[in-house]
């Protein structure tokens, strides 16, 4: 019963909602798409000149079709009515967040589907004529059998609902670029007639812009669970070249030539190899650890025990990096400046959720040491509303942090600058609109230190001007080069 797709309503305008339907309405001019969501301020800054998230690429792809121009119509809507979007649309994405449960059964492992929930049944009060319904959020595997459960107890005689699922693959920073060239779209359906002309008329608006053979469909629940797959095996790589990090910085070994000979093997790959002080990000903790709920809630303890040790790992990589910097410093931090350089997850987005440089601030801030932090993107709002929740401090945690707007103002007078996320303008390999590491070096207190969480500068170049530099899994500047 599923004709060609013209208008498209998206729940949940955020970092996975807001960048997929600009691409979509930008590839698709003819189809209408509109994201709504709650949230009123959320929305507004979707209309406005100032989007709620900084993504390379993204205002062009967002303007274009929001405000149309002489070539094209305007065919991408941000609005708060929510109940006209559900209606009009024959296709309705669901992409609202999906955190990991704070309270009852599984409370800091399984993920918390309530907002999926509260979007689905809304769907199902205000359909009058049929609907494709498609999971967007990572969702633990058979949700679909929820919604498709409540979307028939809820919906109104004779409308129709196919539930699909059709996770999004792509990473902050680089989501336009992942948006516009995707490795495959994966579609899920049940695989009955309904299921299959669901998933046919969903793959059409993909067609418009990815090559027909990257466009996969598959059952429903092998669709669910390969998005959580994927993401706890590139977290499982992550955790497993932090894990034999530790193991360089004991031996000597050197943790990038490690990656660069292990990824040169076809059957391993040079991606998602770079050790560094921990991965962050609203997905790989949340989704691992969702996985290993899963497991334990499918009585496979085994397998629950092995996922979790990717977090584990991960932990511990934050924990030895803060204990390093401690005894390179001697052993205490009290009233020593510190500078952090870098506050977000990863380069190229002011996302801070999990973001290693929480924890680590943290543990440095319980023992005694002032903060200055700067992050090119980050605003300063989100970094005080990331820090307060701190529990090591000691009353009031503006005492001990500062955020600067200036680079060289956070490092001034520092005994050791952190680098935290792997911003190109950190690097000192290239000298193009990158920090002036000579500057910074003149004016910190010494010894002057470099503790390197994402191996991004180059340690000869810095040793030279005076630093002690030390990086994951290489051996610090300490060390018996012979
Ligand atoms: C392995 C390494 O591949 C090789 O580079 C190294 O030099 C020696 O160890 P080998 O043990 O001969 O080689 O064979 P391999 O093809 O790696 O398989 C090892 C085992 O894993 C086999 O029992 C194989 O059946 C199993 N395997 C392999 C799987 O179960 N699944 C796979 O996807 C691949
Ligand atoms: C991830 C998945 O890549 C994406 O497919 C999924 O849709 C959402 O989750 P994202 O979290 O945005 O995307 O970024 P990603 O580039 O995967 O990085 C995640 C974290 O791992 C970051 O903190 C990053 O710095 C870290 N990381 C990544 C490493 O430490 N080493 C690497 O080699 C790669
Ligand atoms: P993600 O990274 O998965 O995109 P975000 O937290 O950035 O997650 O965005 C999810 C968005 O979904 C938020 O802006 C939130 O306000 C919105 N949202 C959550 N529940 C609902 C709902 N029932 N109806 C509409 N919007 C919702």
């Amino acid at each position: 019963p599923h004709g060609r797709i013209t208008k498209i309503c998206c729940i949940g305008a955020g970092y996975v909602g807001g960048p997929t339907c600009a691409v979509t309405a930008n590839k698709n001019p003819d189809v209408s798409v509109t994201v709504v969501d709650l949230s009123e301020s959320r929305i507004a800054a979707w209309n406005s000149s100032t989007l709620p998230i900084y993504e390379p690429g993204l205002w062009e792809q967002v303007q274009g079709a929001r405000d149309g121009g002489a070539d094209r119509p305007q065919n991408l809507f941000f609005s708060t009515d929510i109940d006209k979007a559900i209606d009009e649309a024959e296709l309705i994405f669901v992409s609202v967040n999906t955190p990991t449960k704070t309270m009852g059964a599984g409370a800091g492992l399984g993920s918390d589907t309530s907002y999926v929930e509260m979007a689905i049944r809304k769907i199902a009060q205000v359909a009058t004529s049929d609907k494709i319904v498609v999971e967007k959020s990572t969702v633990p595997v058979r949700t679909a059998e929820t919604m498709r459960e409540i979307l028939k107890a809820i919906g109104k005689p004779g409308v129709h609902f196919e539930v699909l699922s059709n996770p999004e693959f792509l990473a902050e920073g680089t989501a336009i670029r992942d948006l516009l060239a995707p490795d495959r779209i994966l579609i899920g359906s049940l695989l009955n007639d309904h299921g299959l002309q669901a998933a046919a008329a969903l793959a059409e608006v993909y067609a418009r812009w990815v090559p027909r053979e990257r466009i996969i469909t598959m059952n429903l629940w092998s669709s669910e669970l390969a998005k959580l797959a994927a993401n706890a095996l590139l977290a499982q790589r992550i955790s497993s070249i932090n894990a034999l990090s530790a193991v360089c910085e004991a031996t000597g070994a050197d943790i990038d030539e490690i990656a660069f000979a292990v990824g040169t093997d076809s059957r391993i790959g040079p991606k998602m190899l770079k050790a560094s002080v921990g991965f962050g990000g609203s997905c790989f903790k949340k989704d691992v650890l969702s996985l290993a709920y899963i497991s334990e809630c499918l009585h496979l303890p085994e397998v629950a025990a092995y996922w979790q040790s990717v977090v584990d790992i991960n932990e511990y990589q934050k924990d030895r990096f803060t204990k390093r910097i401690i005894r390179c410093l001697y052993n205490t931090l009290n009233n020593k400046k510190v500078a952090v350089l870098g506050f977000s997850y990863k380069k190229d987005t002011g996302d801070t959720r999990e973001s290693a440089a929480i924890s680590i601030i943290d543990a440095l801030v319980a023992e005694g040491a002032k903060i200055s932090i700067y992050d090119p993107q980050v605003l300063e709002s989100q970094i005080w509303s990331d820090i307060e929740k701190f529990k090591g401090a000691r009353g009031d945690v503006k005492q001990y942090v500062t955020v600067c707007k200036d680079v060289y103002k956070a490092c001034e007078g520092a005994h050791a600058i952190i680098v935290l996320t792997e911003w190109d303008e950190f690097s000192n390999k290239q000298i193009r609109k990158r920090m002036d590491w000579q500057r910074v070096a003149e004016s910190m207190d010494r010894p002057s230190f470099v503790f390197d969480g994402r191996n991004i500068v180059d340690a000869g170049k810095l040793e030279e001007m005076g630093f002690r530099v030390e990086c994951i899994g290489k051996p610090g500047s300490g060390w018996f080069k012979g």
